[in-house]
């Protein structure tokens, strides 16, 4: 079945025409910073950018959190002016097709638990950190969405009551605490000038200062998966996004210890890193709009 999958960024809007699984044209725009309805215009001309002719659907990803029933963005932590957006309506009138949505981490989370690192597992909880925190879990082979579109929304969780405010409003959810703004908020305020994620990963390798910031942000990772053990029980974790995957190793040992930690006495799903980079959300987006097709559903 051919199918164009839409994975809509922060800072960018990949498009890709699939036949099955395979990506046969990839087109990649800026996000318009002016947000709602220029949003959904880029987006559609990068899907007529890759061709219309025999696609039979198209699916988005997006953050989230979403309302399925009415195809609606509620708010996006992280996109600027995107509220109450009526994201399917908009785009299947530019498109004239059938439009299929998916939160952005599900998507990434389907991909990988089909294609990627779950591959082989039962179920799978998928957790991405970068620019925010996403999670998608997979069950049966499809996503859990929730009853309103909040389901597998991770990195809201709430691990410190009065603690840093998130881009959703609330304090002290693990993306305010472990995502890439986070590390930059924590870092720049240690070193009173503006650091990158890039340069925290290089100053920790020789500072304690730097250091201990990237390893608290990874033990609320760590924790966070030793808790979605007693939600989930997955058959395994995949850990993706660009801070957990181009963080020096150290990240990784003190996520992992802070995981066992708090797992003593239970039996421990294994943690494995995605396997699919950048284009997991952009295959998560056309598994969404083939399943859609097959499964009848929105
Ligand atoms: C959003 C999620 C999204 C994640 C990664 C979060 O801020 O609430 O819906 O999956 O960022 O983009
Ligand atoms: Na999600
Ligand atoms: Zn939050």
């Amino acid at each position: 079945m051919r199918v164009i999958g839409l994975d809509l960024g922060g800072t960018k809007i990949a498009a890709g025409l699939f036949e099955g699984d395979r990506l046969l044209k990839k087109e990649v725009v800026p996000t318009p910073k002016e947000g709602g309805e220029e949003v959904v215009r880029a987006l559609a001309q990068a899907a007529r950018a890759l061709g219309l002719e025999g696609v039979r659907a198209v699916g988005l990803g997006t953050p989230g959190p979403l309302d399925f029933r009415e195809g609606v963005v509620r708010f996006t932590p992280n996109i600027p002016g995107v509220k109450d957006l009526p994201i399917r309506r908009l785009l299947e009138a530019e498109l004239g097709l059938p439009v299929f949505l998916e939160n952005d981490a599900n998507a990434a989370a389907l991909a990988e638990h089909h294609l990627g690192a779950g591959r082989g597992f039962g179920s799978s909880v998928f957790l991405t950190v970068s620019t925010g925190v996403g999670g998608g879990v997979v069950l049966g082979g499809r996503v859990l969405r929730g009853e309103r579109g909040q389901g597998g929304e991770l990195g809201h969780m709430t691990l410190l009551p009065g603690g840093p405010v998130c881009g959703c409003g609330l304090e002290g959810c693990l993306e305010a605490l472990a995502a890439g703004r986070a590390l930059e908020r924590e870092a720049s305020y240690a070193y009173a000038r503006s650091v990158s994620v890039p340069e925290l990963f290089a100053l920790a390798q020789e500072e304690e200062k730097a250091r201990r910031i990237l390893l608290q942000a990874a033990s609320y990772v760590g924790l966070a998966l030793a808790s979605l053990v007693k939600a989930f029980d997955p058959g395994v974790f995949v850990l993706g996004g660009g801070v957990a995957l181009n963080a020096p190793e150290a990240y990784w040992e003190a996520l992992l210890s802070t995981y066992r930690r708090y797992l003593q006495g239970w039996e421990a799903p294994p943690v494995r890193k995605a396997l699919l980079g950048a284009d997991a959300g952009l295959l998560g987006a056309a598994l969404t709009a083939r399943f859609g097709v097959e499964d009848g559903a929105r």
